[in-house]
Protein backbone atom coordinates (compact mmCIF):
# COMPACT_ATOMS: atom_id res chain seq x y z
CA UNK A 1 0.00 0.00 0.00
CA UNK A 2 0.97 3.54 -1.22
CA UNK A 3 1.94 5.67 2.07
CA UNK A 4 -0.52 8.71 2.85
CA UNK A 5 0.89 12.24 3.51
CA UNK A 6 2.07 13.13 6.61
CA UNK A 7 1.44 16.09 9.52
CA UNK A 8 4.22 16.95 11.89
CA UNK A 9 2.94 19.28 14.33
CA UNK A 10 5.54 18.81 17.47
CA UNK A 11 6.58 23.15 16.57
CA UNK A 12 2.88 24.10 18.08
CA UNK A 13 3.61 22.60 21.18
CA UNK A 14 4.18 25.01 23.82
CA UNK A 15 7.43 23.03 24.72
CA UNK A 16 9.12 23.74 21.75
CA UNK A 17 7.74 27.42 21.48
CA UNK A 18 8.70 29.00 25.32
CA UNK A 19 6.16 30.94 26.53
CA UNK A 20 8.09 32.21 29.40
CA UNK A 21 11.02 33.41 26.92
CA UNK A 22 9.65 35.42 25.06
CA UNK A 23 6.23 36.40 26.88
CA UNK A 24 3.94 37.45 24.16
CA UNK A 25 4.45 34.22 21.98
CA UNK A 26 2.17 31.25 23.16
CA UNK A 27 2.06 27.75 22.15
CA UNK A 28 -0.32 24.44 23.10
CA UNK A 29 -0.07 22.08 25.51
CA UNK A 30 -0.98 19.65 23.15
CA UNK A 31 -1.57 16.53 24.89
CA UNK A 32 -4.61 18.85 26.98
CA UNK A 33 -6.08 20.36 24.26
CA UNK A 34 -6.60 17.37 22.34
CA UNK A 35 -7.79 15.13 25.53
CA UNK A 36 -10.32 18.52 26.42
CA UNK A 37 -11.21 18.52 22.47
CA UNK A 38 -11.82 14.65 21.80
CA UNK A 39 -15.28 14.34 22.19
CA UNK A 40 -16.19 17.53 20.06
CA UNK A 41 -14.08 16.57 17.71
CA UNK A 42 -15.67 13.13 17.50
CA UNK A 43 -19.02 15.19 17.24
CA UNK A 44 -17.86 17.34 14.36
CA UNK A 45 -16.58 14.55 12.05
CA UNK A 46 -18.83 12.18 12.30
CA UNK A 47 -21.60 15.15 11.92
CA UNK A 48 -19.68 16.51 8.93
CA UNK A 49 -19.77 12.97 7.32
CA UNK A 50 -23.33 11.81 8.37
CA UNK A 51 -24.57 15.37 6.28
CA UNK A 52 -22.33 13.91 2.90
CA UNK A 53 -25.18 12.66 1.26
CA UNK A 54 -28.42 15.02 3.12
CA UNK A 55 -29.87 17.66 0.63
CA UNK A 56 -29.27 21.20 1.40
CA UNK A 57 -26.24 20.90 4.04
CA UNK A 58 -23.39 21.28 1.01
CA UNK A 59 -21.50 18.23 1.85
CA UNK A 60 -21.94 16.35 -1.39
CA UNK A 61 -18.18 16.77 -2.11
CA UNK A 62 -17.05 14.65 0.10
CA UNK A 63 -18.50 11.87 -1.98
CA UNK A 64 -16.62 13.40 -4.96
CA UNK A 65 -13.96 10.54 -4.62
CA UNK A 66 -15.91 7.69 -5.88
CA UNK A 67 -17.63 9.10 -8.35
CA UNK A 68 -17.00 6.43 -10.83
CA UNK A 69 -19.56 8.08 -13.21
CA UNK A 70 -18.08 11.00 -13.61
CA UNK A 71 -14.64 9.61 -14.56
CA UNK A 72 -16.05 7.26 -17.31
CA UNK A 73 -18.05 11.02 -18.51
CA UNK A 74 -14.87 12.90 -18.40
CA UNK A 75 -12.93 10.29 -19.86
CA UNK A 76 -15.52 8.98 -22.89
CA UNK A 77 -15.57 13.10 -23.75
CA UNK A 78 -11.98 13.32 -23.72
CA UNK A 79 -11.70 10.25 -25.75
CA UNK A 80 -13.91 12.10 -28.20
CA UNK A 81 -12.04 15.67 -28.71
CA UNK A 82 -8.48 14.10 -28.48
CA UNK A 83 -6.09 15.30 -30.52
CA UNK A 84 -8.36 18.32 -32.07
CA UNK A 85 -7.46 21.37 -29.85
CA UNK A 86 -4.09 22.79 -29.24
CA UNK A 87 -5.44 25.29 -26.94
CA UNK A 88 -7.72 24.99 -24.13
CA UNK A 89 -9.48 28.61 -22.12
CA UNK A 90 -11.26 28.04 -18.79
CA UNK A 91 -13.47 30.65 -18.25
CA UNK A 92 -14.30 30.85 -14.56
CA UNK A 93 -13.83 32.73 -11.30
CA UNK A 94 -13.24 31.69 -7.61
CA UNK A 95 -14.40 28.10 -6.99
CA UNK A 96 -14.94 27.41 -10.54
CA UNK A 97 -10.92 28.15 -11.67
CA UNK A 98 -8.59 27.80 -9.08
CA UNK A 99 -8.56 24.09 -8.37
CA UNK A 100 -8.39 23.31 -12.13
CA UNK A 101 -5.83 25.56 -12.14
CA UNK A 102 -3.83 24.08 -8.92
CA UNK A 103 -3.86 20.42 -10.70
CA UNK A 104 -2.68 21.73 -13.83
CA UNK A 105 0.05 23.79 -12.01
CA UNK A 106 0.94 20.84 -9.87
CA UNK A 107 0.56 18.03 -12.20
CA UNK A 108 1.96 18.53 -16.06
CA UNK A 109 5.11 20.01 -16.81
CA UNK A 110 5.79 23.31 -15.32
CA UNK A 111 6.06 24.85 -18.97
CA UNK A 112 3.59 22.53 -20.34
CA UNK A 113 2.12 25.86 -22.65
CA UNK A 114 5.95 25.97 -24.20
CA UNK A 115 6.26 22.72 -25.32
CA UNK A 116 5.48 21.21 -28.45
CA UNK A 117 2.63 19.10 -29.41
CA UNK A 118 4.20 15.67 -29.34
CA UNK A 119 5.62 16.68 -25.67
CA UNK A 120 2.52 17.73 -24.41
CA UNK A 121 1.04 13.61 -26.16
CA UNK A 122 -1.04 15.92 -28.02
CA UNK A 123 -2.89 17.43 -24.93
CA UNK A 124 -3.79 21.25 -25.55
CA UNK A 125 -2.19 24.44 -23.85
CA UNK A 126 -3.93 25.67 -20.91
CA UNK A 127 -4.99 29.14 -20.39
CA UNK A 128 -7.39 30.57 -17.61
CA UNK A 129 -9.50 33.88 -17.53
CA UNK A 130 -10.65 34.52 -14.24
CA UNK A 131 -10.62 38.55 -14.49
CA UNK A 132 -12.40 40.96 -16.53
CA UNK A 133 -9.06 42.82 -18.12
CA UNK A 134 -9.36 43.78 -21.56
CA UNK A 135 -5.43 43.44 -22.21
CA UNK A 136 -5.35 40.15 -21.09
CA UNK A 137 -8.55 38.90 -22.71
CA UNK A 138 -7.51 40.86 -26.13
CA UNK A 139 -3.79 38.87 -25.65
CA UNK A 140 -4.87 35.49 -25.23
CA UNK A 141 -7.17 35.91 -28.38
CA UNK A 142 -4.41 37.12 -30.28
CA UNK A 143 -2.35 33.91 -30.29
CA UNK A 144 -5.27 31.13 -30.47
CA UNK A 145 -6.19 29.75 -33.57
CA UNK A 146 -10.19 29.98 -33.17
CA UNK A 147 -10.72 26.01 -35.07
CA UNK A 148 -8.31 24.70 -32.28
CA UNK A 149 -9.86 26.23 -29.65
CA UNK A 150 -11.75 24.89 -26.62
CA UNK A 151 -13.73 27.21 -24.52
CA UNK A 152 -14.71 25.50 -21.13
CA UNK A 153 -17.19 27.72 -19.25
CA UNK A 154 -17.45 26.99 -15.48
CA UNK A 155 -19.90 28.61 -13.31
CA UNK A 156 -22.37 27.24 -11.11
CA UNK A 157 -24.80 29.66 -10.62
CA UNK A 158 -24.19 30.54 -14.42
CA UNK A 159 -24.47 34.36 -13.80
CA UNK A 160 -21.84 35.29 -12.48
CA UNK A 161 -20.60 38.34 -14.64
CA UNK A 162 -17.08 38.17 -15.01
CA UNK A 163 -17.56 34.36 -16.36
CA UNK A 164 -20.86 35.03 -18.09
CA UNK A 165 -19.09 38.64 -19.89
CA UNK A 166 -16.03 36.70 -20.68
CA UNK A 167 -17.97 33.20 -22.36
CA UNK A 168 -20.04 35.86 -24.38
CA UNK A 169 -16.94 37.67 -26.14
CA UNK A 170 -15.12 34.16 -26.51
CA UNK A 171 -18.46 33.34 -28.46
CA UNK A 172 -18.59 36.28 -30.54
CA UNK A 173 -14.66 35.96 -31.36
CA UNK A 174 -15.57 31.91 -32.42
CA UNK A 175 -18.94 33.45 -34.17
CA UNK A 176 -16.60 35.66 -36.09
CA UNK A 177 -14.27 32.87 -37.53
CA UNK A 178 -15.99 29.82 -37.90
CA UNK A 179 -19.43 30.15 -40.16
CA UNK A 180 -21.89 27.57 -38.75
CA UNK A 181 -23.34 27.13 -35.34
CA UNK A 182 -23.23 23.39 -35.10
CA UNK A 183 -19.18 23.83 -35.70
CA UNK A 184 -18.77 26.40 -32.74
CA UNK A 185 -20.94 24.21 -30.64
CA UNK A 186 -18.00 21.67 -30.63
CA UNK A 187 -15.83 24.52 -28.99
CA UNK A 188 -17.72 24.97 -26.03
CA UNK A 189 -18.02 22.79 -23.20
CA UNK A 190 -20.42 24.74 -19.81
CA UNK A 191 -19.73 22.90 -16.54
CA UNK A 192 -22.95 24.30 -14.25
CA UNK A 193 -26.10 23.44 -12.38
CA UNK A 194 -27.94 20.44 -13.13
CA UNK A 195 -31.25 22.68 -13.47
CA UNK A 196 -30.48 26.01 -12.51
CA UNK A 197 -28.92 29.59 -13.52
CA UNK A 198 -29.06 30.96 -16.83
CA UNK A 199 -25.89 29.01 -18.36
CA UNK A 200 -27.46 25.63 -18.38
CA UNK A 201 -30.33 26.75 -20.57
CA UNK A 202 -28.25 28.20 -22.92
CA UNK A 203 -26.21 25.51 -23.11
CA UNK A 204 -28.81 22.85 -23.76
CA UNK A 205 -30.77 24.81 -26.27
CA UNK A 206 -27.05 25.77 -28.34
CA UNK A 207 -26.16 21.48 -28.11
CA UNK A 208 -22.63 22.20 -26.32
CA UNK A 209 -21.34 19.12 -24.44
CA UNK A 210 -22.37 19.86 -20.54
CA UNK A 211 -20.94 18.51 -17.34
CA UNK A 212 -22.52 19.35 -13.56
CA UNK A 213 -21.61 21.51 -10.86
CA UNK A 214 -23.15 18.61 -8.45
CA UNK A 215 -26.06 19.51 -6.21
CA UNK A 216 -24.86 20.53 -2.88
CA UNK A 217 -21.33 21.45 -3.59
CA UNK A 218 -20.39 24.60 -3.49
CA UNK A 219 -17.30 26.78 -5.82
CA UNK A 220 -14.22 26.37 -3.62
CA UNK A 221 -15.69 22.89 -2.70
CA UNK A 222 -15.62 21.46 -6.24
CA UNK A 223 -12.37 20.86 -7.07
CA UNK A 224 -12.79 16.65 -7.59
CA UNK A 225 -16.24 17.41 -9.66
CA UNK A 226 -15.80 18.05 -13.37
CA UNK A 227 -14.74 21.93 -12.41
CA UNK A 228 -11.13 20.42 -11.66
CA UNK A 229 -11.27 17.27 -13.11
CA UNK A 230 -12.54 18.03 -17.01
CA UNK A 231 -9.34 20.61 -17.35
CA UNK A 232 -6.82 18.23 -15.90
CA UNK A 233 -8.11 15.34 -17.56
CA UNK A 234 -8.17 16.86 -20.98
CA UNK A 235 -4.04 17.69 -20.19
CA UNK A 236 -4.02 14.07 -19.40
CA UNK A 237 -3.62 13.93 -15.64
CA UNK A 238 -5.47 10.63 -14.62
CA UNK A 239 -8.53 10.43 -12.36
CA UNK A 240 -8.58 7.37 -11.28
CA UNK A 241 -5.24 8.38 -9.48
CA UNK A 242 -7.06 11.43 -8.16
CA UNK A 243 -9.96 9.55 -7.09
CA UNK A 244 -7.76 6.92 -5.52
CA UNK A 245 -5.88 9.58 -3.53
CA UNK A 246 -8.88 10.84 -2.01
CA UNK A 247 -10.20 7.58 -1.22
CA UNK A 248 -6.96 6.48 0.96
CA UNK A 249 -6.97 9.17 2.80
CA UNK A 250 -11.16 9.50 3.52
CA UNK A 251 -10.70 6.69 5.36
CA UNK A 252 -8.30 7.95 7.85
CA UNK A 253 -10.42 11.42 8.15
CA UNK A 254 -13.36 9.78 8.57
CA UNK A 255 -12.43 8.67 11.75
CA UNK A 256 -13.40 10.52 15.01
CA UNK A 257 -10.27 9.90 16.97
CA UNK A 258 -8.35 12.77 16.87
CA UNK A 259 -5.01 11.22 17.35
CA UNK A 260 -5.84 9.23 13.67
CA UNK A 261 -7.33 12.04 11.93
CA UNK A 262 -4.78 14.78 10.73
CA UNK A 263 -7.21 17.03 9.38
CA UNK A 264 -9.23 17.39 12.73
CA UNK A 265 -5.61 17.85 14.39
CA UNK A 266 -5.04 20.80 11.77
CA UNK A 267 -8.14 22.07 12.18
CA UNK A 268 -8.07 22.25 16.03
CA UNK A 269 -4.43 23.84 16.36
CA UNK A 270 -5.05 26.25 13.91
CA UNK A 271 -8.58 27.47 15.84
CA UNK A 272 -6.84 26.77 18.78
CA UNK A 273 -4.11 29.45 18.22
CA UNK A 274 -6.62 31.57 16.51
CA UNK A 275 -8.21 32.00 19.47
CA UNK A 276 -4.87 32.86 21.45
CA UNK A 277 -4.69 35.85 19.05
CA UNK A 278 -2.70 34.26 15.84
CA UNK A 279 -5.36 35.91 13.52
CA UNK A 280 -3.15 35.03 10.29
CA UNK A 281 -2.49 31.83 8.61
CA UNK A 282 0.46 31.66 6.28
CA UNK A 283 0.51 28.38 3.78
CA UNK A 284 3.64 27.87 2.56
CA UNK A 285 4.44 25.27 0.65
CA UNK A 286 8.09 24.56 -0.76
CA UNK A 287 8.18 23.81 -4.01
CA UNK A 288 6.90 25.75 -7.68
CA UNK A 289 4.76 23.11 -8.65
CA UNK A 290 2.68 23.57 -5.83
CA UNK A 291 2.29 27.39 -5.54
CA UNK A 292 -1.27 27.73 -7.20
CA UNK A 293 -2.06 25.14 -4.28
CA UNK A 294 -1.61 28.03 -2.29
CA UNK A 295 -3.97 30.38 -4.09
CA UNK A 296 -6.58 27.58 -3.75
CA UNK A 297 -6.08 27.35 -0.30
CA UNK A 298 -6.42 30.91 0.59
CA UNK A 299 -9.97 31.12 -1.06
CA UNK A 300 -11.02 28.07 0.66
CA UNK A 301 -9.78 29.21 4.04
CA UNK A 302 -10.75 33.11 3.21
CA UNK A 303 -14.70 32.02 1.57
CA UNK A 304 -15.15 29.10 4.03
CA UNK A 305 -13.88 30.72 7.31
CA UNK A 306 -14.58 34.32 7.30
CA UNK A 307 -18.14 35.42 8.78
CA UNK A 308 -20.31 37.59 10.23
CA UNK A 309 -22.80 35.54 12.14
CA UNK A 310 -22.25 32.36 13.85
CA UNK A 311 -24.94 29.29 13.73
CA UNK A 312 -26.84 30.87 16.33
CA UNK A 313 -27.43 34.05 14.29
CA UNK A 314 -25.22 36.59 16.26
CA UNK A 315 -22.61 38.87 15.29
CA UNK A 316 -19.35 36.96 15.42
CA UNK A 317 -17.05 38.28 13.04
CA UNK A 318 -14.48 35.62 13.08
CA UNK A 319 -12.41 34.67 10.17
CA UNK A 320 -8.47 33.49 10.35
CA UNK A 321 -6.63 35.77 7.46
CA UNK A 322 -5.11 33.45 4.85
CA UNK A 323 -1.88 34.19 2.94
CA UNK A 324 0.13 32.42 0.40
CA UNK A 325 3.74 32.39 0.58
CA UNK A 326 5.84 30.24 -1.78
CA UNK A 327 9.10 28.66 -0.40
CA UNK A 328 11.92 29.31 -1.01
CA UNK A 329 11.27 32.51 -3.00
CA UNK A 330 9.19 34.42 -0.46
CA UNK A 331 12.00 33.73 2.59
CA UNK A 332 13.65 36.77 0.39
CA UNK A 333 10.17 39.05 0.57
CA UNK A 334 8.06 37.40 3.83
CA UNK A 335 10.15 36.12 6.51
CA UNK A 336 11.72 39.04 7.68
CA UNK A 337 8.46 40.01 8.88
CA UNK A 338 7.69 36.23 10.14
CA UNK A 339 10.40 36.08 12.27
CA UNK A 340 10.48 39.69 14.25
CA UNK A 341 7.11 41.00 13.63
CA UNK A 342 4.18 40.20 15.15
CA UNK A 343 3.39 36.67 17.18
CA UNK A 344 0.02 36.76 15.23
CA UNK A 345 0.91 34.08 12.78
CA UNK A 346 0.14 29.92 12.52
CA UNK A 347 2.49 28.57 9.34
CA UNK A 348 1.69 25.52 7.43
CA UNK A 349 4.64 24.41 5.46
CA UNK A 350 4.08 21.73 2.56
CA UNK A 351 7.36 19.67 1.97
CA UNK A 352 7.92 17.14 -0.65
CA UNK A 353 10.12 15.00 0.47
CA UNK A 354 11.45 13.77 -3.33
CA UNK A 355 11.04 16.37 -6.47
CA UNK A 356 9.90 14.84 -9.33
CA UNK A 357 13.38 15.05 -11.43
CA UNK A 358 16.43 16.11 -9.80
CA UNK A 359 19.23 18.14 -11.19
CA UNK A 360 22.65 18.38 -9.47
CA UNK A 361 24.18 21.44 -9.01
CA UNK A 362 27.70 21.47 -11.09
CA UNK A 363 30.60 20.06 -9.37
CA UNK A 364 33.29 21.98 -11.75
CA UNK A 365 32.50 25.85 -11.32
CA UNK A 366 34.35 28.33 -9.76
CA UNK A 367 36.07 25.44 -8.08
CA UNK A 368 38.67 28.45 -6.75
CA UNK A 369 35.93 30.46 -4.81
CA UNK A 370 35.79 28.39 -1.46
CA UNK A 371 32.42 30.49 -0.31
CA UNK A 372 30.76 28.69 -3.86
CA UNK A 373 32.38 24.85 -3.40
CA UNK A 374 30.16 24.08 -0.65
CA UNK A 375 26.78 23.96 -3.56
CA UNK A 376 29.34 21.69 -5.78
CA UNK A 377 27.92 18.52 -7.26
CA UNK A 378 24.99 19.07 -4.33
CA UNK A 379 21.14 17.93 -5.83
CA UNK A 380 19.54 20.95 -5.91
CA UNK A 381 16.54 19.73 -3.65
CA UNK A 382 19.44 18.95 -1.25
CA UNK A 383 19.08 23.34 -1.22
CA UNK A 384 15.59 23.43 -1.22
CA UNK A 385 15.28 20.98 1.63
CA UNK A 386 18.06 22.81 3.60
CA UNK A 387 16.22 26.36 2.88
CA UNK A 388 13.16 24.92 3.97
CA UNK A 389 14.53 23.49 7.33
CA UNK A 390 16.44 26.38 8.02
CA UNK A 391 13.21 28.72 8.13
CA UNK A 392 11.41 26.63 10.18
CA UNK A 393 13.82 26.34 12.30
CA UNK A 394 14.21 30.30 12.72
CA UNK A 395 10.79 30.05 13.05
CA UNK A 396 10.50 27.83 15.72
CA UNK A 397 13.13 29.13 17.50
CA UNK A 398 11.28 32.50 17.27
CA UNK A 399 8.15 31.09 18.64
CA UNK A 400 6.49 31.14 15.87
CA UNK A 401 4.16 27.91 15.68
CA UNK A 402 4.34 26.02 12.33
CA UNK A 403 3.28 22.97 11.07
CA UNK A 404 4.59 20.75 8.41
CA UNK A 405 2.65 18.71 5.56
CA UNK A 406 4.64 16.01 4.08
CA UNK A 407 4.24 14.93 0.69
CA UNK A 408 6.30 11.71 -0.84
CA UNK A 409 6.50 13.45 -3.63
CA UNK A 410 3.91 15.29 -5.94
CA UNK A 411 1.54 13.53 -8.28
CA UNK A 412 -2.27 13.25 -8.66
CA UNK A 413 -2.70 10.56 -5.57
CA UNK A 414 -0.90 12.69 -3.08
CA UNK A 415 -2.01 15.91 -4.64
CA UNK A 416 -5.77 14.60 -4.25
CA UNK A 417 -4.64 13.73 -0.68
CA UNK A 418 -3.32 17.15 0.18
CA UNK A 419 -6.75 19.30 -1.24
CA UNK A 420 -8.91 16.91 0.36
CA UNK A 421 -7.61 16.92 3.54
CA UNK A 422 -7.39 20.81 2.87
CA UNK A 423 -11.27 20.74 2.58
CA UNK A 424 -12.07 18.75 5.40
CA UNK A 425 -10.01 20.91 7.55
CA UNK A 426 -11.88 23.54 6.75
CA UNK A 427 -14.90 22.13 7.00
CA UNK A 428 -13.82 21.18 10.81
CA UNK A 429 -12.36 24.59 11.35
CA UNK A 430 -15.79 26.27 10.64
CA UNK A 431 -17.43 23.96 13.20
CA UNK A 432 -15.07 24.96 15.78
CA UNK A 433 -15.69 28.13 15.30
CA UNK A 434 -19.58 27.56 15.00
CA UNK A 435 -20.26 29.23 11.63
CA UNK A 436 -20.92 28.06 8.13
CA UNK A 437 -18.13 27.23 5.81
CA UNK A 438 -19.80 26.75 2.90
CA UNK A 439 -21.87 30.20 2.36
CA UNK A 440 -20.73 33.40 1.22
CA UNK A 441 -23.09 36.13 2.01
CA UNK A 442 -19.73 38.30 2.24
CA UNK A 443 -19.96 38.55 -1.54
CA UNK A 444 -23.02 39.31 -2.53
CA UNK A 445 -23.34 42.52 -1.57
CA UNK A 446 -20.44 43.42 -3.55
CA UNK A 447 -22.12 41.61 -6.60
CA UNK A 448 -25.16 43.04 -6.60
CA UNK A 449 -23.67 46.55 -6.83
CA UNK A 450 -22.01 45.77 -10.07
CA UNK A 451 -24.74 44.58 -11.52
CA UNK A 452 -26.75 48.08 -10.27
CA UNK A 453 -23.44 49.70 -11.98
CA UNK A 454 -23.91 47.77 -15.26
CA UNK A 455 -27.37 48.49 -15.73
CA UNK A 456 -28.87 44.89 -14.93
CA UNK A 457 -32.45 45.62 -14.21
CA UNK A 458 -34.04 44.72 -10.87
CA UNK A 459 -30.71 46.13 -9.73
CA UNK A 460 -31.64 50.36 -10.08
CA UNK A 461 -31.89 50.78 -6.57
CA UNK A 462 -28.54 50.24 -5.83
CA UNK A 463 -27.13 52.60 -8.11
CA UNK A 464 -26.86 55.69 -5.75
CA UNK A 465 -25.33 53.21 -3.11
CA UNK A 466 -22.97 51.43 -5.89
CA UNK A 467 -21.39 54.90 -6.45
CA UNK A 468 -20.45 55.09 -3.26
CA UNK A 469 -23.42 57.97 -2.28
CA UNK A 470 -23.64 56.48 1.11
CA UNK A 471 -25.20 57.88 4.46
CA UNK A 472 -24.21 61.65 5.20
CA UNK A 473 -22.29 60.48 8.48
CA UNK A 474 -19.73 58.10 6.91
CA UNK A 475 -16.54 59.29 5.50
CA UNK A 476 -15.08 58.22 2.02
CA UNK A 477 -11.81 58.89 1.02
CA UNK A 478 -11.36 59.15 -2.45
CA UNK A 479 -7.45 59.63 -3.97
CA UNK A 480 -6.70 60.36 -7.04
CA UNK A 481 -4.03 60.78 -8.58
O1 LIG B 1 -16.54 29.28 -3.75
C1 LIG B 1 -17.47 29.88 -4.24
O2 LIG B 1 -18.64 29.56 -4.05
C2 LIG B 1 -17.22 31.06 -5.14
O3 LIG B 1 -15.85 31.38 -5.19
C3 LIG B 1 -17.69 30.77 -6.57
O4 LIG B 1 -17.02 29.64 -7.05
C4 LIG B 1 -17.44 31.97 -7.48
O5 LIG B 1 -18.09 33.11 -6.98
C5 LIG B 1 -17.94 31.67 -8.89
O6 LIG B 1 -19.29 31.36 -8.85
P1 LIG B 1 -20.01 30.64 -10.04
O7 LIG B 1 -19.42 29.28 -10.20
O8 LIG B 1 -21.45 30.60 -9.67
O9 LIG B 1 -19.77 31.46 -11.28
Amino acid sequence: MRPLIELNYENTHSNQLDSNKMGQANGLLLEKVFEDNQDRIASIVNDLYAKKNTPGQWCRWLTLGENTALKTQINDYVKTVAGQFDDMVVLGIGGSSLGGYALLRALIHPYWNQLPADKRNGCPRYHFIENVDADQMNGLLDILTPSRTLFIVISKSGSTAETMSAFMIAKAWLETHIAEEKAIAKHIVAITDAKQGLLRPLADQAGYQTFEVPDDVGGRFSVFSAVGLLPAALCGISIDEIQSGIQAIDQQLQLPDLSQNIAAQAALIQIQLYQQGKFMAVFMPYSFRLASVADWMVQLWAESLGKQKNLNGDDVFVGSTPIKAVGVTDQHSQVQLYNEGPFDKVFTFIEVASPTKDIAISDNQFTDTPDLTYLNGKPLSALMNAEFQSTRASLTRNQRPNMTITLPEVNAYYLAQLLYMLEVKTAIAGALLNIDPFNQPGVELAKQYTYALMGRSGYEHLIAEAQGRVAEDTQVMHVAI
